[in-house]
């Protein structure tokens, strides 16, 4: 594995390599140096903190910083207040994700002014807008690095450069790409969980949908060829693995790009055959591109857990094709009830935006139709925020305030009495369960998730984590459940 070269036979004095990841094998191996000097000077290690502001393709990205910075020499901090270095991990999906940043910012400031040898990071999605950069130049400039989501394989070089250039005053190394084809993979990653592991299968999206700022911060659609993926699957096996989460913005429409096309079917067939892999998830499925073949693929597989996130966006046919969705009501709803016959016991997760411009009162029951027609399993619902630079940012008539509010909480009232009434069906039944953490709140107890998705808290210690156990569904408590291992 790329993860054992050993920095220290790396010789810094010579000129960096040019071909990746080896290039920033050499950096990792000059940022160890500033690594032991600070160490000398301090008598400790420095440490650091990687706040991950986003979704999963955002959590997979702070694994793979902090696996760098571990390789380094850093510890880890528990909060930014204890870190020499922090980075943000941020995320622009709604305009609430920018806050957070700046309110942190804020702090991260505070903490500085005490600190003044802090190193302060920025990456992710919200690092991809122009206006963004503009803003943290004139306003920020405590901050000392800044780089996208194209480049994140090139931080070691890019902290390399901060060491090199930090003992100028108001220095802030800024690098971010437009887009990309690269793939850089087999850098060092560490993971969060050691029995369950994310894996990029593609990366970007070509979908568009109108409202969403995706495409334009994480670049156009390219996939990693199947054989890295199922490589990099059996290492992960290898190395106490047993569940792993596939994934891409759209992984149905994965291997399209590829020299020699792969459907996503075909790849999860492949993962599948890993022997000791004991549990596959993906995410996210854009219904438009969900194939008969891939709920085949599902239903005769015994790895393949039963959950499935569908976002439906919205239930109108008429603010789906403003939202360039490309399916109608109809067509979500006959493809949704069709899985739940095939694979009955599969739980359907949905995302559901509240205001888009245009959306009226009719429209919203019709969303809530669907809802009660679906019966989803859980659903994420979101309030429309405007995204600078897409095509809806710039559509009219958005309903006022007080009444999307409204639908809002109508629609958060329904979705969960359906989430309740679907998942109290499983009261009294046996599951299998993967124990994943000590409870947060009783140390007695182990907290676990099912193959449906719900979470299951139990008896148990320690021992149980990464481990795939029978569990009696005892007590419905709305979301999750209370039970106790029959293994
Ligand atoms: N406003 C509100 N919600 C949004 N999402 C994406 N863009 C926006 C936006 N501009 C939601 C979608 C998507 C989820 C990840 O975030 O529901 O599926
Ligand atoms: Fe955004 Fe649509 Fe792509 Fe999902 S499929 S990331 S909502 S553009």
């Amino acid at each position: 594995m790329y993860n054992e070269i050993d920095l220290d036979i790396i010789d810094i004095n010579s000129e960096p390599p040019t071909e990746e990841p080896f290039r920033q094998y050499y950096f990792m191996a000059k940022c160890r140096r500033w690594v032991k000097d600070f160490e000398q000077k301090n008598g400790r290690l420095p440490k650091s903190f990687v706040l991950n502001m986003g979704c999963q393709m955002n959590a997979r990205d702070s694994e793979k910083l902090i696996g760098i910075l571990i390789n380094i020499g850093y510890e880890m901090a528990e909060n930014e207040g204890q870190a020499d270095f922090v980075i943000l991990n941020t995320c622009t999906v709604r305009d609430n994700a920018n806050q957070k940043v700046y309110g942190r910012l804020g702090e991260l400031n505070g903490y500085k002014r005490h600190h003044p040898n802090m190193i302060i990071a920025l990456c992710g999605c919200m690092m991809q807008e122009q206006a963004v950069i503009e803003k943290l130049q004139k306003s920020y400039s405590f901050i000392n690095l800044i780089f996208g989501t194209h480049n994140i394989f090139k931080f070691p070089e890019l902290l390399n450069t901060v060491y090199e250039t930090k003992s100028a005053r108001n220095q802030m190394v800024i690098d971010i790409w437009k887009d990309t084809d690269k793939i850089v993979e087999e850098l060092p990653i560490e993971r969060k969980y050691p029995f369950k592991s994310g894996i990029n299968i593609m990366f970007g999206c070509n979908n568009f949908c109108s409202y969403c700022i995706v495409p334009y911060v994480r670049g156009r659609e390219r996939s990693r060829k199947p054989e890295e993926i199922i490589q990099e699957i059996k290492g992960l096996v290898e190395d106490g693995v047993v569940e792993v989460m596939l994934l891409g913005q759209n992984v149905n429409s994965y291997g399209k790009t590829l020299d020699k096309p792969v459907s996503f079917a075909e790849l999860l067939r492949e993962v599948e055959k890993i022997q000791g892999l004991k549990r596959i998830r993906f995410m996210t499925s854009h219904p438009k591109d969900l194939s008969d073949e891939l709920i085949e693929v599902m239903k005769q597989s015994h790895k393949i857990c039963r959950h499935l996130h569908l976002p439906l966006q919205s239930g109108s046919t008429q603010i789906l094709t403003q939202m360039n969705r490309r399916y109608t009501k109809e067509q979500y709803v006959e493809l949704a009830l069709r899985i739940r016959k095939e694979i009955p016991d599969i739980a359907i997760t949905t995302d559901i935006i509240v205001g888009f411009p245009g959306e009226s009162r009719e429209d919203l029951e019709e969303t809530l139709d669907v809802v009660r027609t679906v019966k989803f399993d859980n659903a994420f619902t979101f309030i429309y925020s405007k995204r600078t630079g897409t095509p809806a940012a710039v559509m009219e008539n958005q309903a006022p305030e007080d009444q999307i509010k409204e639908g809002f909480d109508r629609l958060l009232r329904l979705v969960q009495e359906t989430a309740r009434q679907q998942i109290s069906k499983y009261q009294g039944s046996i599951m299998e369960a993967l124990i994943e953490e000590i409870n947060e709140n009783d140390q007695t107890m182990v907290t676990g998730r099912l193959s449906n998705n719900t979470i299951v808290h139990l008896p148990g210690d320690a021992s149980l984590i990464g481990k795939l156990v029978q569990v009696s569904l005892d007590e419905c408590k709305g979301f999750y459940y209370l039970g106790h291992s029959v293994s």
